[in-house]
């Protein structure tokens, strides 16, 4: 058990936690994305420790976190052409790119999968702490596994408080959502899970782009995922989550229609005002970065209050409108009411 403590992240904090890193424990730090639960990737005790405290389930593999591109050499069997092209243009970034992995990685990041998932972040201290641990770090989110990942130092207090020794506090990390992973299967780019580098992004450096069913589908056990993150519920308060994608009209008179006890509602900034019951807002309607960067905290809080049912307005589906949209899907357990 440890007295977890959050550090500003200066230069003297972030070569304490790349220190802690290279004695084998585990430390939280931020990207531009969601925070991350940092590991050496040469150290299995390390790693052991990620899936431990995370309660991970132990199918479900880590990525790792580079901070120049000659570390893939020892973490990659290969580089396509395609995957070079990724590289070079999102790079660093919210793009996780799935390799043929080497010796060096083990099982016990992978999962006994012959494929590694890798990404440099945009994020100054990120980088910092790589170089000063001199490793490249695996760092899944650094949240309980199922609850939604943390966008700043307090959520992963509220989920790791005594379990891990540092959270290096970066502030709030300005994207939100989780990075975009992506796999080349067939000389095409298959989208795994979206994120801020959208399809278009995608389909602008290369022709062939498709997206992985169990993006907007729930995930059947008869299926193999490509991305074995999708076998698990994500993103999700404890309330029932209920998406509505429907007018602003039809949505009030569904939630008032049907409205029990101890509910609330999740909204768009422009709602908020024609409301007339418990409503919290993740946004502008028309601005999906800003819900991409509010919806965990805003779940989080909504968590803290005990609500029994969630109702939510659907958000687009566009451009990093996917992204929301995906993890508000997977929150809901995939069920969608569409009204109009
Ligand atoms: O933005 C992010 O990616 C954050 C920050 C901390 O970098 N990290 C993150 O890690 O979201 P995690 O572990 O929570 O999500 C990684 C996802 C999981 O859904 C996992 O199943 C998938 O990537 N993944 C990992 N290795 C894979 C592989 N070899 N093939 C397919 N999917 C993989
Ligand atoms: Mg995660």
């Amino acid at each position: 058990m440890f007295k977890t403590k959050i550090l500003p992240a200066t230069d003297e904090n972030c070569k304490k936690a790349a220190e802690l890193i290279n004695q084998s424990e585990i430390v939280a730090i931020p990207t531009e994305t969601v925070y991350g639960l940092a590991a050496d990737i040469k150290n299995e005790l390390a790693i052991k420790k990620l899936f431990k405290a995370k309660q991970r389930p132990q199918d479900n593999p880590l990525i790792i976190h580079v901070s120049t591109i000659d570390m893939i050499s020892n973490i990659a069997e290969s580089i396509c052409n395609i995957q070079y092209k990724l590289i070079k243009t999102f790079w660093p970034g919210p793009l996780t790119i799935i390799f043929k992995k080497n010796d060096n990685i083990s099982n016990t990041i992978t999962c006994g999968l012959d494929t590694v998932g890798v990404r440099m972040p945009d994020n100054k201290i990120t980088i910092d702490i790589i170089n000063q641990a001199k490793t490249p770090l695996a760092a899944p989110s650094a949240n309980i596994s199922g609850s939604p990942s943390p966008t700043c130092a307090q959520h992963v207090y509220n989920d790791l408080n005594g379990k891990i020794p540092v959270i290096i506090d970066g502030g709030i990390c300005n994207i939100g959502v989780e990075s975009t992973v992506v796999t080349i299967e067939n000389e095409t780019i298959k989208l795994l899970r979206p994120g801020k580098i959208t399809l278009s992004d995608l389909q602008n450096i290369h022709e062939r782009v498709t997206i992985d069913r169990n993006i907007y589908q729930k995930f059947e056990n008869i299926d193999k995922p490509i991305s074995p993150g999708v076998k698990y519920k994500h993103y999700s308060p404890k309330a029932r989550v209920i998406l509505i994608k429907s007018s602003f009209s039809s949505f009030y008179s569904y939630v008032n229609s049907n409205k029990s006890d101890n509910f609330c509602t999740l909204v768009f900034d422009e709602d908020l005002c024609k409301t007339n019951f418990p409503a919290v807002s993740y946004g502008s309607v028309n601005i999906p970065e800003q819900q991409a960067n509010q919806l965990f905290d805003k779940l989080r809080y909504i968590d803290l209050q005990n609500f029994k049912i969630l109702y939510v307005r659907c958000p687009s589906d566009t451009d990093i409108g996917l992204a929301v949209y995906n993890r508000l899907l997977r929150a809901a357990n995939f069920e969608v009411i569409y009204i109009d």
